[in-house]
């Protein structure tokens, strides 16, 4: 099948190479040249486990290439794959104009049947938009359809869940398209799930915001652990064992963040409300999540007192572990927190510090970024756990405490068994353990 892949983000990306990897004949397609430079050389502009390998095999099979001429890429498929980003707005809601530029684009190269498949995270009913779009901009009297197939990728193990998924979301109008996407999947058959489109669309922004709510609900026990004698970790595996709960996303810490969650929580909320339903939900899952930065912020104003002049040592900055990605990632803002309280920080991430150099320029003063986790202890008056890399879970916490000022320690994730470290010597405190 020839397939378009429009946007080589990261779900773009992965997609694009996972289907050339399912046999298809597929074009990336990117505006941005400079990305479309690296991808051919078989490097992805990000750090995903596994993504390069997978590449670069695909290119040099010759079933996978990447242009910036969009005209070419639509015209020579007869399936395109929309994967570009719907940023957040001020009030919650996704921003689309980049949906709308390309189903314009789509219809400015009518040149047979089209399939246009939308896999971007989007609000329910965004098909029926893209088809308007299309219908007034087009070309020609080709015919063409507009899917749904949202992506279930996770940041970390992408291609992984990509290969392997729980299920397949297919969400179609016509026969036609229902057909196409089956072949596309065709080594997946198992899993397809066929629904009508609005139905594709919420089950995306369903499942993640239950997801979350599954995060917010734990990190609200959490607190209420911590004011009673229960432990949070042995209360999330109690929950888990039920079956019906099942035992995944109750990790209790600083919240989630990433470029999922947190939007679609926001964004469900929005449609939700404009279509005159109660989602009071939503929002709480949501403000739960926001809290959880004051909360992590004020153990480490109650363990060392005034932030002013002191250095804190910052394990993780990454949204979570296994990915470069700093999107809606809560060290972002703790590191604000901490900096306008005057504290002097110490910053490591294995692969995400030099994304949060954008954010936050290395200044020799207030903020230092160093290459190696013991690093970040020294000379520090407090160390925080942030993001839970295998790398910080495995530290030699002697070592760490013999190159601290004063051994404070706060973990964000719980990665450390509470009695080993006061064992050591550490102050420590972690989430939701008396
Ligand atoms: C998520 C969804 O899992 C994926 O299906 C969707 O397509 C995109 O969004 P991702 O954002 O990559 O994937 O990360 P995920 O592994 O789901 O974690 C999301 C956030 O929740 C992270 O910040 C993580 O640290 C946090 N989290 C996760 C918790 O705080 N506790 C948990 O128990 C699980």
């Amino acid at each position: 099948m020839k397939i378009a892949v429009v946007g080589t983000g990261y779900v773009g990306l992965v997609t694009a190479t996972c289907l050339a990897e399912l046999g298809h004949a597929v074009i990336g397609l990117d505006k941005d040249r400079s990305k479309i430079v690296t991808i051919r050389s078989g490097r992805a502009p990000f750090y995903e486990p596994g993504l390069d390998d997978l590449l670069a095999a695909n290119l040099k099979k010759g079933t996978l290439r990447f242009t910036d001429d969009e005209a070419e890429a639509i015209r020579a498929s007869e399936v395109i794959f929309v994967c570009v980003g719907t940023p957040p707005q001020e009030d919650g809601s996704a921003d689309m104009s980049q949906i709308e530029e390309v189903a314009r684009t789509i219809a400015a190269n009518l040149n047979g049947y089209k399939l246009v498949v939308e896999k971007s995270t989007v609000p329910v009913k965004t098909s029926a938009w893209i088809k308007k779009v299309m219908t007034a901009f087009k070309k020609s009297e080709h015919p063409f359809d507009v899917a749904s197939n949202p992506e279930f990728l996770r940041e970390g193990s992408g291609v992984e869940d990509f290969m392997n998924p729980d299920r397949v979301m297919i969400g179609v109008e016509t026969e036609r398209a229902r057909d196409l996407l089956v072949r596309i999947y065709e080594r997946f058959r198992d899993r397809v799930v066929i629904s009508n489109i609005d139905t594709a669309e919420l089950v995306k922004h369903a499942s993640n915001s239950f997801l979350a709510m599954k995060i917010s609900f734990i990190n609200r026990i959490a607190d209420l652990c911590e004011r009673t004698d229960a432990d949070v970790e042995m209360v999330a595996r109690g929950m888990g064992l039920d079956d019906r709960i099942g035992k995944a996303f109750l990790k209790a810490g600083l919240g989630y963040g990433g470029s999922c969650f947190p939007k679609d929580v926001k964004a469900l909320a929005k449609i939700g409300s404009e279509l005159g339903v109660d989602m009071a939900l939503f929002r709480m899952v949501d403000a739960i999540n926001e809290d959880r930065i004051r909360v992590f912020v004020e153990k480490v104003r109650k363990a060392v007192w005034i932030l002013k002049g002191k250095t804190v040592g910052v394990l993780g900055l990454a949204f979570k572990p296994e990915t470069d990605d700093i999107r809606e990632a809560p060290s972002i803002k703790v590191i604000d927190d901490l900096l306008k309280q005057g504290a002097r920080l110490r910053l490591y991430d294995p692969k995400a510090a030099d994304n949060m150099k954008g954010l936050f320029p290395e200044d020799g003063r207030a903020v230092t970024y160093v290459s190696d986790p013991y690093e970040a202890a020294r000379g520090a008056h407090i160390l925080l756990v942030v993001t839970e890399w295998d790398e910080i879970r495995r530290l030699d916490l002697a070592k760490v405490k013999a190159l601290m000022v004063n051994p404070v320690l706060i973990d964000g994730r719980n990665v450390f068994d509470p009695a080993a470290v006061r064992a050591l010597g550490f102050e420590y405190a972690s989430i939701g353990r008396a």
